[in-house]
């Protein structure tokens, strides 16, 4: 690719050329031709119908996938457009391989009516069917309107690259003539507003070969099907090398807030992390690393922003990363240092405790191998939600001056001995007795290992090797479920 060409917009072919492997993209279904009549389309030839198909090795893995050609009548999918798209999804179902798809459409093809519509919902189908089988991995680089976003919605990760890309389910047009807002296509559904705001894409890049540069980034961490676990990598770091940077990253003040992405770089194969939906929910951190070659999904809370605490973004976002990994056999690493679930009527009235149940569930359901690690404190609620023993963490590690508890000493003390407060000549002096007798008590990790919640409590600069020990140990986990249909998850 040449350099001009890596700030521009491509085309349905460059992108192809630009994704797969120099020399391996195999093109199928060249001829297949439109056959609507109605509206002179007869007279219409669409090239490859809008959409280009096929597959070929990435980095010399076999990857399917699809781009549609804006260029051939604004990449608007009729029916053969359509079947296209589900015949590379079959494929990829079929013999286990990823797909990656390159939308840039106008949406249902017009002339074409209900056939366009119902090669939508062929899609639809096919996305669900698929889901948990293989990685389905979507770039939004044009328009995607109406209903049509429901297929990058239905994939595992989308991508999507700033002002050239948007997603909305009802456009400015309609939106104005329906409630008089005046909003611009970016500022409505662009990259930073879906991957900032709403959290639809996990992604906002700054053009489209960047944008296919991550997606081969995230390939490299990502079994091909669900029947594989993720390739260990020869890797050069030292996996029993000691994370001396991490005795010291704790603050003396307990509730200063310290950078949660320092740990795990630090933990990670030559400080390599990458990030999943970084920009949403900075409350919480998701994403994929390696410690002495082996993949794992990282869920840690951030205590530079909210504190660290749980809300409801922060429940979906960790939510559905913890479902990715499980379904495609990634063992899961939490790093805790949670003081609760955000308190408000904002979160009350938007569902809290509807989408705080996500993360317990998905920690439950999940066999893959599971690890926790909790840094500083792990109270409440949240404690059990953050991959806790008694959401079947197989092991959990505390470094020695984590408290777990029901809340902090200061608020615990406030409750069961208002009354002696109250009471109390000297209030202050009082209080700080008590907290300090609390903490003692409650505010560390030994209470908890001696109940054998917490397996092993080990010094900060053990954590690389002890992770890396322990992904080895767990890799050959086996787990039952009872035989059920599915659970009816919280949603
Ligand atoms: C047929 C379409 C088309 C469509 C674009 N074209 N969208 N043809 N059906 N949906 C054609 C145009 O006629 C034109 O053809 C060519 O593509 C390029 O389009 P332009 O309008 O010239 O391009 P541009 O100015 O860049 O505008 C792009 C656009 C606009 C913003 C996407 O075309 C547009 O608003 N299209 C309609 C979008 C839409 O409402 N789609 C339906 C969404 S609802 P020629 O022959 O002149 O080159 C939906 C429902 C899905 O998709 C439901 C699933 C369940």
């Amino acid at each position: 690719m040449t350099d001009d060409l890596k700030t521009k917009k491509l085309t349905a072919l460059q992108r192809m050329d630009c994704l797969f492997d120099k020399g391996t993209f195999r093109e199928i279904d060249v001829f297949v031709s439109h056959r609507c009549t109605d509206f002179g389309m007869e007279k219409e030839n669409i090239p490859s119908d809008g959409v280009i198909t096929g597959f070929g090795l990435v980095n010399g893995r076999k990857i399917f996938a699809y781009a549609q050609d804006f260029k051939s009548k604004g990449g608007s999918l009729g029916e053969m457009h359509a079947k296209k798209i589900c015949k590379v999804l079959d494929l990829a179902v079929s013999t286990g391989n990823p797909v990656v798809g390159f939308h840039d459409s106008g949406g249902a093809r017009i002339q074409e009516g209900v056939d366009a519509l119902a090669g939508y919902g062929e899609i639809f189908y096919r996305n669900t069917r698929a889901s948990g089988v293989i990685p389905q991995i979507c770039a939004v680089m044009g328009p995607t309107a109406g209903g049509a976003v429901y297929s990058p919605a239905l994939m595992d990760f989308i991508f999507m690259v700033k002002e050239s890309s948007y997603m909305f389910i009802t456009g400015p047009d309609v939106i104005k003539s329906v409630t008089g807002e005046i909003i611009s296509s970016e500022e409505l559904g662009g990259a930073m507003t879906h991957t900032a705001v709403s959290g639809v894409s996990n992604f906002a890049c700054d053009s489209d070969f960047e944008c296919i540069e991550e997606i081969k980034k995230l390939l490299d961490y990502i079994p091909s099907n669900n029947l594989e676990t993720p390739f260990v990598k020869e890797c050069s770091d030292d996996p029993f090398r000691e994370t001396i940077s991490l005795e010291t990253i704790i603050p003396e003040n307990e509730s200063s807030p310290y950078d949660m992405r320092k740990v795990i770089l630090e933990i990670a194969d030559n400080s390599e992390f990458f990030e999943i939906s970084r920009e949403f929910a900075k409350n919480i951190i998701t994403g994929f690393l390696r410690v002495g070659g082996i993949c794992a999904g990282i869920i840690a809370n951030q205590p530079e922003y909210l504190a660290g605490c749980l809300d409801i973004n922060a429940s979906d976002k960790a939510a559905r990363f913890i479902r990715f990994c499980d379904a495609f056999n990634i063992p899961v690493v939490t790093i805790a240092d949670v003081p609760g679930f955000l308190p408000g009527k904002d979160q009350e009235f938007g569902g809290i405790i509807r989408h705080g149940a996500k993360i317990l569930w998905s920690y439950s359901e999940a066999s893959v191998p599971k690890i926790l690690l909790i840094t500083r404190k792990a109270y409440g609620g949240a404690y059990i939600a953050m991959s806790s023993r008694h959401l079947g963490a197989d092991m959990v590690f505390s470094w020695p001056k984590a408290e777990i508890a029901v809340m902090g000493a200061s608020g615990a003390v406030e409750i069961i001995h208002r009354k002696l407060l109250a009471n109390s000549q000297n209030r202050d002096v009082l209080k700080k007795r008590l907290v300090e007798e609390y903490r003692e008590k409650f505010s560390n990790p030994y209470k908890a290992a001696s109940r054998g919640y917490i397996d092993s409590v080990i010094r900060p600069f053990e954590t690389r090797a002890a992770i890396y020990e322990t992904l080895i140990f767990l890799s050959s986990k086996k787990s039952d479920f009872p035989d059920k249909k599915h659970g009816n998850m919280p949603l």
